[in-house]
């Protein structure tokens, strides 16, 4: 119920120090919430994987402490991996007088983790929510600049038989402050600062459970069919009030499909890195506004109707 946070910024580099040819501001950066595990995790890894830092946000501070080793030492595997086809290539190509070692990204500590509890069920607690967030900037904004890119992974599914005439208040409340009241906290701070500097993303997880057609129209699940459809709504109306991407700030909603995580179970028909791939593109994909389109909910890299 707390949103209290703590976090590790005794890692964050010292301003102006540097690795490899970037400074650390150049370097893109990512809030992953729900980056300890599934969907959150897998997005952060394809965001690793493309050169951003990372900072996961999660409840559980063991599991986002196990979630960011895991991501470090994937990236240093991928560095290695770089550096290696690197030095081939530059033996390949004879040079005695370069150095083998000028290409190395030694920076592997890219991730970092910040613990947050988003059931926020009182109005205290989502203030609670929004001042974890806004200390998030303050921590890292000075080193890192600005996140490129903030991904709103996690959620939680509703109890079982939690059909509207059956669902208890508690039950509601705790669906609707983690999956949407705490959506609406994280995006009113980090959306804030990133239109204000007309350059931004922020990818929601919502789901095809949550359509106002199709699958989302089968009654059932309701607090979390009704918290979705809700992230659906705030998507498509902050894109409305931000000029849909004309002014450099893009909020879009994903549809993962059905994956195999602790929430999509172990018989899902896709893996979490298959589920994660749309989301990914989103953060990354180019983008041209009056071109291109955004405040919409995107399935396999397309749009779908809500
Ligand atoms: N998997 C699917 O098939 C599927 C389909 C459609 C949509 N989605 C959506 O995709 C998103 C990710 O789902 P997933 O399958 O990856 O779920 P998951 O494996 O169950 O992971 C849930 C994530 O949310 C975090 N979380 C849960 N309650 C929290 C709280 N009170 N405070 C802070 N963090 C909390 C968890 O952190 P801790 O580790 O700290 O608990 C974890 O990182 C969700 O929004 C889900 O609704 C999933």
């Amino acid at each position: 119920m707390a949103s209290v946070t703590s976090q590790d910024s005794s890692s964050i580099p010292a301003a102006g120090s540097t690795s490899g040819s970037e400074s650390e501001t150049a370097k893109p950066w990512a809030i992953v919430t729900g980056g300890s595990r599934g969907l959150g995790f897998e997005t952060a890894k394809g965001l690793a994987a493309q050169g951003y830092r990372l900072l996961l946000v999660a409840k559980d501070p063991e599991r986002l402490r196990r979630a960011t080793e895991e991501l470090n030492a994937y990236v240093k595997t991928l560095n290695e991996t770089n550096n290696s086809n690197k030095i081939q290539a530059n033996n390949s190509n004879d040079n005695s007088t370069k150095d083998p070692h000028r290409n190395l990204d030694v920076e592997d500590q890219i991730a970092h983790s910040w613990p947050i509890d988003f059931e926020a069920t009182t109005p205290e607690a989502l203030a609670g929510v929004q001042e974890s967030a806004r200390k998030i900037l303050e921590t890292y904004q000075s080193q890192w600049g600005l996140p490129k890119v903030v991904v709103i992974a996690h959620g939680v599914m509703s109890a079982k038989m939690s059909k509207t005439l059956r669902t208890d208040a508690n039950e509601w409340r705790r669906v609707m402050s983690i999956n949407l009241d705490s959506v609406f906290a994280l995006v009113n701070v980090f959306g804030a600062a990133m239109s204000e500097a007309r350059d931004g993303r922020i990818i929601i997880y919502s789901a095809c459970l949550g359509r106002m057609s199709g699958p989302g129209n089968a009654g059932g699940l309701a607090p979390y069919r009704i918290s979705k459809a809700g992230v659906n709504a705030l998507v498509r109306n902050l894109a409305h009030e931000t000029g849909h991407g004309a002014r450099g700030f893009l909020i879009d909603a994903v549809c993962p499909n059905h994956s195999r995580t602790d929430m999509g179970g172990a018989d899902a028909p896709r893996s979490a890195e298959e589920g994660a791939t749309c989301a990914v593109w989103l953060a990354t994909r180019p983008f041209t506004a009056g071109q291109d389109q955004t405040g919409l909910l995107w399935e396999d890299n397309e749009v779908i109707p809500w």
